[in-house]
């Protein structure tokens, strides 16, 4: 699908990052756009960008809608079919996600299977939802983000990373096999993977307000404790004092939304690829380098010294 002016898509996860550039980037090529958060202030926040931005006429809709529930997801679906007065949408972009879940062993069973329930079971339920209207188009196109842990189940330096990663392997498999079946049942429809990197967002806060931990000042006892024991693992040197540990949580989100490309960047890499009908789309050079990395040494993924693997690869792409 090369144009998108005159065509609608759906968007889960629009409150903020990817998911609103996504949305901006959609309307302002003349694509009619519903989109979903569980989080209301940044829904209306990305409300109130579109409607200021938007070209005259391009229509938004937006409503709370917790992907991981597939009653709201289908009550969502029903409600952008008569938001729009449609019965076929043409894009659909599974982006909702949240990172957590780090060890199977001694972490939270609750916050393990909330991150799974989001990340694949969010995208899993929008593409059971959203199918029949995406059949009923002329053409569709179904986009899942899953991550670069989609393929390296790893954030390296000795951190578990146990939910997130099974959940995007999960996204992954399942949007490569839709390639098949779209062309035997749907040839109509296409799929694409997308990959990430490093992105700079602020899923680290998102994350944290979604799965239930604390604002730094209100952490408890446990939740310091578990956090100290993380830090010591990654990088050793003397345990952190309770408020240095809070000053650490407050920092780290948004030293992850400093680093990596920006989510406009990222949307417009996904909205390319999209277009040129990839199926695969990594996104950023840091991406690139992890898959390449991976592929020619399969075996040494979780070695260590991966990361020296790694870096060898990104300068002898430069
Ligand atoms: N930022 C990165 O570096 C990076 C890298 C690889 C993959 N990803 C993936 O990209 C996607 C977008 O992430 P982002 O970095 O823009 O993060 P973000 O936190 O800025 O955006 C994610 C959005 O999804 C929403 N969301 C979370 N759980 C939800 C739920 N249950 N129902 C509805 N909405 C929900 C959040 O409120 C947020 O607005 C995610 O799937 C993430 O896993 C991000």
């Amino acid at each position: 699908m090369q144009d998108f002016s005159g065509t609608i898509a759906v968007v889960t996860g629009g409150g903020t990052g990817m998911g609103r550039a996504l949305v901006r980037q959609l309307m302002a090529e003349g694509c009619d756009v519903a989109t979903c958060d569980v989080i209301e202030d940044n829904l209306a926040e990305t409300r109130a960008i579109c409607e200021a931005e938007a070209p005259q006429g391009v229509r938004l809709y937006t409503g709370l809608c917790d992907v991981a529930v597939e009653d709201q997801v289908h009550q969502f679906a029903d409600d952008v079919a008569k938001a729009f007065d449609t019965d076929h949408i043409h894009l659909l972009f599974n982006n909702a996600g949240v990172g957590g879940g780090g060890s199977f062993i001694d972490g939270d069973r609750g916050e393990w299977e909330r991150t799974f329930n989001i990340c694949w079971l969010g995208v899993y339920n929008f593409c059971r939802a959203f199918t029949p209207l995406l059949k009923n188009a002329p053409e569709g196109h179904v986009v899942n983000t899953s991550s670069v842990n989609g393929f390296w189940a790893s954030l390296g330096g000795g951190i578990a990373h146990t939910a997130y990663s099974a959940a995007k392997f999960a996204v992954k498999g399942f949007s490569e096999a839709l390639i098949t079946d779209f062309k035997l049942n749907a040839p109509h429809l296409s799929v694409s993977v997308v990959m990430p990197g490093h992105v700079g967002t602020d899923i680290g806060i998102n994350s944290r307000k979604i799965l239930g931990g604390s604002d730094p000042e209100d952490m408890t006892d446990e939740e310091i404790q578990q956090f100290r024991e993380n830090i010591v693992r990654r990088m050793g040197g003397p345990e952190l004092t309770d408020d240095q540990i809070r000053e650490a949580v407050r920092n780290q989100g948004q030293a992850f939304k400093q680093g990596g490309i920006t989510p406009e960047e990222a949307a417009n890499i996904i909205i390319t690829g999209v277009k040129n009908d990839e199926w695969r789309i990594l996104v950023g050079e840091d991406a690139k380098a992890l898959d390449q990395a991976v592929r020619s040494e399969p075996l040494k993924a979780y070695d260590e010294n991966f990361f020296m693997l790694l870096a060898q690869t990104r300068q002898s792409a430069e």
